[in-house]
């Protein structure tokens, strides 16, 4: 795992992005990226949509995997992540909406939209870069604690802490649907590559327990310490709970100059 400690959450955008530019660059302009929703990784994608307005990276063909949708809410209810990722992703990044794909949440054939999703995601070659939050109680994508290490997109229920930690999107806590379609730690686990982006003091102990604990399904990032390439970006008060700051940032503040995501 590479542990990257910025000043502050801003940085934490700025560097992330940097990072999946950069695979994206490796790949070419047909780079299938996947996709987080929540506050996270907004500055990142600004800090994207700016590099594509400024042409340094080559979107033009890439292709969009969203981690999850709610069951059963209306795409055009605007805090569906079918509306989320428009909003945020297709349209400031200038992507193509037919190659941009979220789980089918409102689907009449929700017992088989889990693999459809599957079948998407190979047929597009699979993920270069997953972009990634991680919930306060350490779920990625919406696969809660004990979710099985190997999952694939399927059906969740989400956590009581989880429908407490998003009612900011909604008016009540009763408007926060129970149940979502999410990939599950399995298919994230064959992204090529991940960047996990975390901000704030609310975010600590499970930064900690996901870099630093044992891999266990009480904290399901954690899984992401068997990823052979997973980036972690994260400010100061993410980074609290932490025992190894120092190594982490004297390895970045010593990393060779090719490896270096300084912008
Ligand atoms: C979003 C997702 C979640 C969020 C996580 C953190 O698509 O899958 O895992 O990344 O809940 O949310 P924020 O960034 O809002 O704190």
């Amino acid at each position: 795992m590479e542990v990257i400690i910025c000043p502050n959450a801003r940085r934490v955008g700025e560097i992330g992005a940097a990072k999946v530019a950069r695979i994206a660059q490796a790949v070419g302009s047909s780079v299938v990226i996947g996709v987080a929703t929540g506050s996270s990784p907004l500055d990142a994608y600004a800090a994207l949509a700016d590099m594509v307005e400024k042409g340094e990276i080559d979107l033009s063909d890439a292709s969009v995997f969203a981690l999850d949708e709610y069951v059963g809410m209306p795409y055009d209810n605007p805090e569906s992540y079918h509306a989320v990722i428009n909003r945020t992703v297709t349209v400031p990044l200038g992507l193509d909406p037919a190659r941009v794909h979220v789980p089918d949440g409102a689907s009449a054939e929700l017992s088989t939209a889990g693999q459809r999703y599957e079948d998407a995601i190979k047929q597009a070659g699979g993920v270069d870069v997953q972009i990634l939050g991680v919930g306060s109680n350490g779920h990625i994508g919406f696969n809660e604690p004990t979710s099985s290490l190997s999952s694939r997109t399927r059906i969740k229920t989400l956590s009581e802490r989880t429908r407490q930690d998003n009612k900011r999107f909604f008016s009540s806590i009763d408007e926060v649907p129970r149940h979502c379609l999410t990939q599950g730690l399995g298919t994230i686990m064959d992204a090529r590559n991940v960047v996990l982006m975390a901000t704030g003091p609310g975010k600590a102990e499970a930064v900690a327990a996901i870099i630093e604990g044992p891999v266990r399904a009480m904290w399901p990032g954690s899984i992401l310490q068997l990823h052979q390439h997973a980036t972690i970006v994260i400010d100061e008060d993410a980074a609290a709970d932490l025992t190894m700051t120092d190594y982490y940032k004297t390895t970045y503040a010593n990393l060779p100059d090719w490896q270096r995501l300084d912008v």
